[in-house]
């Protein structure tokens, strides 16, 4: 007998309690004890109807992840589904929490919905790759109607009690404990006469355009491939009889699960969990987070000044002059008004956070009281000294002193200040009050209850934090400065930048590295190209034709101008005739004859470059397992979360096959391609990059 599903009888009812905390989701011996306490109540005599309700946190989180991609194991969910609806009794969900996935479509196979006002529902699938695969693409649509039904399945959004409500997923919203409620509900049915109501007996939903509707959610995808096949399931709701449609249903669910795409959305959602989480900070105490200096009040500082604003710290932001701190002001002012627009904050809690978290001063005294300080001020070694000097001078002690640099060495930082064990990075992507990436940079002498702060910061935010070392770039800009290389080789060699961008959006990024330039503004990859060129080695490959672009003031979208030109008022921009003319006269220069690249070639070096930078930073310790270095690509790098990130494309690819393209392409130039020993290392030990993510795990 399954002790995961307690029942217990209430005079004329049963109650089918779920108990796999943390959230209840359907592992095998939960499929169980549903099939075995159904059968209990049909043979409990007496018992007119049941009540099936979850005990913690959540109704039920659905289907157990971790059993995805092992064998099947009985009884189905499915199964069970058509079960919980063919009982003889009336059958009442009592939701709370969450009901997502095989939770919902529990659910919708009982008769009768109740749930708290503050509960969710939803088909999340499509975030793992998959469809609804216990018959909620059939029973959904039979009560909301089609179009709703696939608004809700292929977003996977979480829908509240009150819209649940009113779309006809649930009957009744009624605040106070489940089980209770779920008693008086099913008691109210039964004075009622109410009969049982099979949903998979109501009409089937009506037919819309279902292959321009498959064509356009494909396209809002880029490249997921889950939420289009979703169309096709409800499809079948609406064409075949009810079990025909649930043998359709299970047919894509089964095929989606033996698809990469799976596999790395599953990656996402554990590693998303998994990156906070490490060893070293288990039990140490984060310290206090009350106020938050921010030094510098630019696109970033503001940026960061909102976000800590949003998760409701004080705030104390230092500019240099009046002027400055106005602009300041009006940024900060600007980020909110977004999010007021946006509904993420009432109008009262918007003006309080403007009027009474916020101080904008000129002066560092003002940060004598703050716990915790961020610079975001020029880019400059000797900048970022001259103010933690300043920080070193007024902070009171223990407050944690964080710098915001992108690739400068916060041990050189740390050691300018009489207090390097309070010094770390923390290393915002701008717009700091959006992005969700944060990487923590931990310098040699960093304190660990400091690194437990800068996490303990992140989460605060909202943001996936990733712990890095120290080194240029850290994690992400690192790994970026290496495929935007082996991007630019490219051009040098016959891609256009056109054909290069348009192939990796085709793969799934959100755009392309040369749109990303533009955007981002030419000027600062031109500045960096005149820091680095200093220390080039001599067979490096540095394209420099776009620096005659950057001579004549075309820095990209902000001028109009760059890789592509863009018109006011229109979206996006079209390939800068110059480009290619200004590419063919670096060829003929170096004596490079340009050839013909195939897209698939064009992703192959792209990733390749990517994975072996990737393979380096885990191997130097920069970070610390292959996983963070796939959620780091993921949330600041616009990488396309159905691959799961590149250690993860990498490891699907085969590892064996990387490294031989990769010591393929170091035949042309072997400076540029050194293989990562780690990645030699795990081929000739024939292990993945997920190996690694599970030793660090034990
Ligand atoms: N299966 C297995 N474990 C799950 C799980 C699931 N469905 N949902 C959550 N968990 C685990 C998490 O991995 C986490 O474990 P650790 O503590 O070991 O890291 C723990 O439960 C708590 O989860 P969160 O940290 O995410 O807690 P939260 O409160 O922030 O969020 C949640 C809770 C909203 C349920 C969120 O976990 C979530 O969205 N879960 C996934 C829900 C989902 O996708 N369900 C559909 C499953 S597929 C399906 O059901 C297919 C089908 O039709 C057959």
């Amino acid at each position: 007998m399954s002790d995961k599903v307690a029942y217990s009888r209430h005079g004329d009812i049963a109650v089918l309690r779920i108990q796999n905390p943390p959230v209840n989701a359907l592992s095998q011996d939960v499929r169980a004890g549903l099939l075995q306490t159904l059968m209990q109540a049909e043979a409990d005599e007496g018992v007119k109807a049941v009540v099936i309700v979850g005990e913690g946190r959540a109704f039920i989180a659905g289907a157990d992840i971790k059993e995805f991609g092992k064998q099947p194991l009985e009884p189905y969910l499915p199964d069970v589904c058509n079960r919980i609806e063919a009982l003889p009794l009336i059958v009442v969900a009592s939701m709370h929490g969450v009901s997502l996935g095989g939770g919902l479509e529990i659910a919708l196979s009982a008769h009768y919905r109740v749930a708290q006002p503050s509960a969710r529902v939803g088909l999340p699938e499509v975030h793992l790759g998959l469809i609804p695969g216990a018959t909620g693409t059939q029973r959904l649509p039979r009560l909301t109607g089609t179009e709703k039904a696939i608004d809700v399945i292929t977003t996977g959004r979480q829908v509240k009690a009150a819209e649940a409500l009113e779309l006809g997923i649930i009957d009744k919203v009624s605040e106070g404990d489940p089980e209770a409620v779920g008693l008086a509900y099913a008691q109210d049915l039964l004075d009622s006469g109410a009969a049982r109501r099979p949903v998979s007996e109501l009409d089937p939903p009506a037919a819309i355009d279902w292959d321009a509707t498959y064509e356009a959610v494909l396209k809002k995808g880029r490249g997921q491939i889950s939420p289009a096949e979703a169309v096709r399931a409800v499809q079948a709701a609406a064409e075949l009889p009810f079990d025909e449609g649930v043998k359709a249903e299970r047919k894509i669910f089964m095929d989606l699960m033996q698809t990469d795409q799976r596999q790395g959305m599953i990656h996402a959602f554990f590693s998303e969990r998994a990156v906070g989480n490490l060893p070293e900070l288990k039990g140490v105490e984060p310290r206090t987070l009350q106020s938050i200096g921010v030094i510098g009040g630019g696109t970033m500082g503001a940026g960061i000044a909102t976000a800590c604003l949003l998760a409701e710290m004080n705030v104390v932001l230092i500019e240099m002059s009046d002027e400055a701190a106005k602009a300041a002001k009006e940024r900060i002012a600007g980020n909110l008004a977004g999010a007021l627009k946006r509904g993420k904050i009432s109008q009262e809690k918007h003006d309080n956070l403007l009027t009474i978290a916020l101080e904008v001063s000129q002066s560092y005294d003002s940060l004598k009281d703050v716990d915790l300080v961020i610079e975001a001020v020029f880019e400059e070694m000797s900048v970022k000294k001259e103010v933690f000097g300043k920080l070193d001078a007024v902070c009171k002690p223990g407050c944690v002193l964080a710098s915001n640099t992108s690739y400068l060495d916060v041990d050189e930082i740390a050691a300018s200040t009489t207090r390097p064990e309070d010094v770390i990075g923390l290393h915002f992507f701008s717009p700091a009050h959006v992005m969700k990436l944060l990487e923590v940079v931990v310098a040699d002498k960093t304190a660990i209850d400091v690194v437990a702060t800068g996490f303990a910061l992140g989460k605060a935010l909202g943001k996936i934090c990733v712990r890095a070392g120290v080194c240029d770039g850290f994690i992400g800009n690192r790994i970026l400065a290496v495929y935007r290389d082996a991007a630019g080789h490219m051009v040098l060699d016959g891609a256009s930048p056109f054909q290069i961008d348009k192939a990796l959006v085709d793969f799934g990024f959100a755009m392309g590295p040369f749109a990303v330039s533009d955007l981002a503004g030419l000027d600062i990859g031109w500045a960096t190209r005149k820091r680095k060129a200093p220390h080039r080695h001599p067979e490096e490959r540095v394209p420099t034709y776009i620096d005659r672009l950057c001579e004549q003031g075309h820095f990209g979208q902000k001028t109009g101008e760059g890789y592509y030109v863009y018109e006011k008022g229109k979206r996006g921009g079209t390939p800068n005739p110059k480009i290619m003319e200004l590419v063919k006269a670096e060829q003929q220069e170096l004596g490079i004859t340009p050839r013909d690249f195939s897209d698939e070639e064009i992703v192959r070096r792209y990733m390749c470059a990517m994975v072996n930078e990737a393979a380096k930073v885990v191997g130097e310790g920069i970070a610390k397992r292959p996983l963070d270095v796939d959620m780091v690509l993921l949330f600041g790098y616009g990488f396309p979360r159905y691959w799961g990130g590149p250690m993860k494309w990498a490891d699907i690819q085969g590892l064996p096959n990387i490294l031989a393209d990769i010591e393929g392409y170091a035949k042309e130039d072997a400076w540029f391609w050194q293989p990562a020993p780690l990645l030699k290392q795990l081929v000739a030990e024939g292990r993945t990059f997920d190996d690694l993510n599970k030793d660090a795990s034990k």
